[in-house]
C-alpha cells in the first residue's frame, strides 16, 4: 500500500462509527490523522478501538472541540494550523441519532438537532477548512452522506427527516463545488456514501451483504488520491468497489 507520511488528513466526526472506519483506513496507509471531537471519552474509545484492532496510533491526534460551530471550528483549524501548518485532505463523516418518527410528529427539537448534525456542521466545518485545502494544488474534500442524499429515495415513511437532511447534505456537497470552480480553486469535493450496512464497533454483523466500515475507509482512502474526481456522488456497494477504487488510485495492485 502507498505510504502517506507527509500526508494530514482532518476527519471531523472520527469518532463515530462510520469515521473509526476511515480513521483506522488511512492510519494503515501512513499520514497524520487529526479527529476533533466534542468530547474526550470519544477519542479515548476510538483510540481503544483502533488499538483492539492492531492498528497504530502513533500517527493520530485528537483535539476536543466543537468542530460543528463557527468559533470552535476557528479554534481547531489555529491550533491545528500551529500544530500542523496545513491539512491536505478533510473527511467529514458527521451525523448523529437518526430519528424514526412520522415527518408531521417531529418534535422542533428533534429537528434542530438532525439539521444541526447532518447540515450545519457540515456547513462549519467546509466554511472553515475548504479556505485551507484551497491553498493546497491537490486538497480534497469528501462528505460522508447516506442514501437518500444523491437518490433522493426516502427510505422508510418515518424517515422522511433524515431524508430531508441527506438531501440537503448533498445540494451542500454540489453547491460548495460549484462554488469552488467559480472560484477558480483547485480543491476537489466529492460525497462517499454506503449503499449496505456497516460494520461497525458497536454495530457487529456477519452477515456477508454487511461491509466493514475500515473497508469503506479504503475508498475514502483513494477518493483522496485520485486526482480526476470532482463534485461526484459515489456510492460504495460491496468489496469489489473498494477493490476497483484502490486499483484505480494506485493504492493497490492486484496479485
Ligand atoms: N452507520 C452506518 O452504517 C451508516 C450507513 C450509511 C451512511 N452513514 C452515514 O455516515 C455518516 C456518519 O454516521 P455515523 O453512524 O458514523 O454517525 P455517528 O456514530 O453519530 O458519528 C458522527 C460523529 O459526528 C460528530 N458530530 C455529529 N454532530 C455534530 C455536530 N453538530 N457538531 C460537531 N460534530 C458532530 C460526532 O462527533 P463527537 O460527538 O465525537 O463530537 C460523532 O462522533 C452519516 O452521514 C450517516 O448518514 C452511516
Amino acid at each position: 500500500m502507498t505510504n502517506h507520511t507527509d500526508t494530514i488528513v482532518l476527519v471531523p466526526g472520527g469518532a463515530g462509527e462510520v469515521g473509526a472506519g476511515i480513521v483506522q483506513a488511512f492510519l494503515d496507509t501512513g499520514p497524520t490523522v487529526i479527529v476533533p471531537s466534542r468530547s474526550q471519552d470519544h477519542p479515548d474509545d476510538l483510540h481503544k478501538h483502533l488499538e483492539s484492532t492492531g492498528t497504530a496510533t502513533d500517527q493520530l491526534t485528537s483535539l476536543v472541540g466543537n468542530i460543528g460551530q463557527i468559533d470552535g471550528a476557528k479554534e481547531l483549524r489555529d491550533d491545528i494550523l500551529e500544530q500542523f501548518g496545513r491539512v491536505d485532505t478533510v473527511v467529514a463523516s458527521l451525523g448523529g441519532p437518526q430519528p424514526i418518527e412520522r415527518l408531521i410528529d417531529v418534535p422542533q427539537e428533534m429537528w434542530d438537532q438532525v439539521i444541526d448534525n447532518f447540515m450545519t456542521a457540515h456547513f462549519v466545518v467546509a466554511r472553515t477548512f475548504l479556505p485551507l485545502l484551497a491553498e493546497q494544488d491537490e486538497g480534497s474534500y469528501t462528505m460522508i452522506n447516506g442514501l437518500s442524499g444523491p437518490t433522493g429515495d426516502i427510505a422508510a415513511p418515518a424517515s422522511g427527516l433524515m431524508a430531508i437532511a441527506s438531501a440537503g447534505e448533498h445540494m451542500l456537497m454540489r453547491a460548495l463545488a460549484e462554488s469552488a470552480e467559480h472560484h477558480g480553486e483547485s480543491v476537489r469535493i466529492n460525497e462517499l456514501v454506503p449503499l449496505t450496512p456497516l460494520i461497525t464497533r458497536s454495530r457487529t454483523n456477519t452477515d456477508s451483504e454487511w461491509m466493514p466500515a475500515e473497508e469503506f475507509g479504503l475508498v475514502a482512502v483513494a477518493l483522496a488520491m485520485e486526482y480526476n474526481y470532482h463534485r461526484e456522488a459515489i456510492g460504495v456497494y460491496s468489496q469489489s468497489d473498494v477493490r476497483r477504487w484502490q486499483v484505480r488510485s494506485g493504492e493497490w495492485t492486484p496479485v
